[in-house]
């Protein structure tokens, strides 16, 4: 059981904040580590299948601490290539969801789920729909040079209504399905972060400008979230602490940016970096950015807000975890890649096998859309050989 791992010596003796619990409202996580939200493509139309519980199940008795599933989308249109991804979209989603949480709290890790609008990063419009919808009609400069059918246009009131409408439905279901965690994707350039970017929001009403106008959809969505949701369920907000691109978010904006969300009702951060497309190498840190490129950008988000933290980014041994919980940089430490190649990291850690970890080549070979592809795999691990 995951909990039990703080058992072992080695354990102890070398991780000994890694393997404590940490606790947020009613919520234990009986270890830091976290894995972070992925889309695999294992789903079947927004729905849970045996092959999806199954990558999940893998990554409990590995041993991680808080497992978060998704992105799960709140739109019923589904854009071409996220037809194997999950959808919160609907209550005929709850009862599967529900099952895989169930499955995975019987290992002892704690279960959030990540849920997402894609804005303006796909490579067509869902079918129907005519054009993708973001805070602005500025198209994505990757994804719209690799589809003829790539179309944005601009979000009008009403379309602000409908999403923040279907925010708030999905983060209910998310909760009544089992998450003990809800988390806003706020990042990596979908479409609550293109609100936040001046990049790709030039509105002129009170959603775009300022700072403050910027940040005013995403807090409507979590102040409209926790009067539904109630109290005792912990919203955590996903973040792009740099944009790392001209004339985008930089660090010090969540100066100003953080208060008011947590005015509106957020818990816990957790703080990634770049976008899908233009900035990529940041967004699933290459190779040449070295362990854990971005601590630096956690740990001044840090010092903006007394809430927890979670920071992410090429972090692939408990040893670096181990180092940014003792520095007092994050409280939690998300690892995907490395789990990914390995699911096991976590127990072999505890259990003094480091030498045993199967490491992660940071190839990025499982970013499937990269490569064309329509599903995760891994070149290392043989569970999620490439299927053909
Ligand atoms: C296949 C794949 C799918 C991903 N899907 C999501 C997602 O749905 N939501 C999200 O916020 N980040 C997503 N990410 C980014 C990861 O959550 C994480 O930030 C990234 O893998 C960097 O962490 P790592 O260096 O430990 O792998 C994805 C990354 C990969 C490789
Ligand atoms: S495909 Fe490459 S980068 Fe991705 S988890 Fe496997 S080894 Fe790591």
């Amino acid at each position: 059981m995951t909990r039990d791992l703080a058992d072992y010596a080695h354990a102890r003796k070398n991780y000994p904040i890694t393997f404590s619990p940490f606790v947020i409202k009613n919520v234990v996580i009986p270890n830091r580590i976290v894995f972070p939200p992925w889309v695999i493509n294992f789903g079947d139309r927004g729905k849970v299948t045996d092959e999806l519980i199954g990558f999940y199940r893998r990554m409990a008795e590995g041993g991680t601490g808080l497992i978060t599933v998704g992105a799960a989308g709140i739109i019923d249109e589904i854009p071409p290539g996220y037809e194997g991804a999950l959808s919160i979209a609907h209550d005929k989603y709850i009862p599967a969801l529900r099952g895989l949480f169930d499955v995975l709290k019987s290992y002892g890790c704690a279960v959030s789920l990540q849920i997402a609008h894609n804005g303006r990063q796909a490579l067509a419009p869902p079918p129907g729909t005519g054009a993708l919808i973001a805070p602005s009609a500025i198209p994505d400069p990757v994804l719209s040079q690799l589809s003829p059918d790539y179309r944005v246009r601009e979000m009008t009131l009403d379309d602000i209504d409908r999403v923040r409408g279907r925010f708030v439905d999905a983060s209910y279901r998310a909760v009544q399905a089992g998450a003990q965690i809800v988390e806003f994707h706020a990042a990596h350039g979908y479409l609550l972060h293109g609100f936040l970017s001046s990049r790709t929001n030039r509105r002129s009403d009170r959603y775009g400008g300022s700072l403050e106008n910027r940040t005013r959809f995403l807090s409507e969505i979590i102040e409209q979230s926790r009067s539904r949701i109630g109290r005792d369920a912990v919203i955590c907000v996903r973040i792009s602490a740099s944009d790392f691109l001209e004339g985008g978010l930089v660090p010090e904006d969540y100066e100003t940016i953080i208060p008011l969300l947590e005015r509106a009702g957020v818990d816990l951060w957790h703080v990634s970096v770049g976008t899908q497309t233009e900035s990529f190498e940041r967004c699933t840190p290459v190779k040449e950015l070295g362990e854990a490129p971005h601590v630096d950008i956690v740990a001044r988000i840090k010092k903006y807000t007394s809430l927890p933290v979670i920071a992410v980014g090429s972090i692939s041994s408990l040893k670096t975890a181990e180092s940014i919980l003792s520095g007092n940089n994050a409280d939690l430490i998300a690892i995907g890649r490395s789990q990914v190649a390995d699911q096991d990291l976590v127990k072999k850690s505890a259990e003094g096998k480091e030498d045993k970890i199967r490491k992660c080549l940071r190839c990025n070979k499982c970013c499937f859309w990269l490569h064309g592809e329509s599903r995760m795999h891994c070149v290392l691990n043989p569970d999620y050989r490439k299927k053909r």
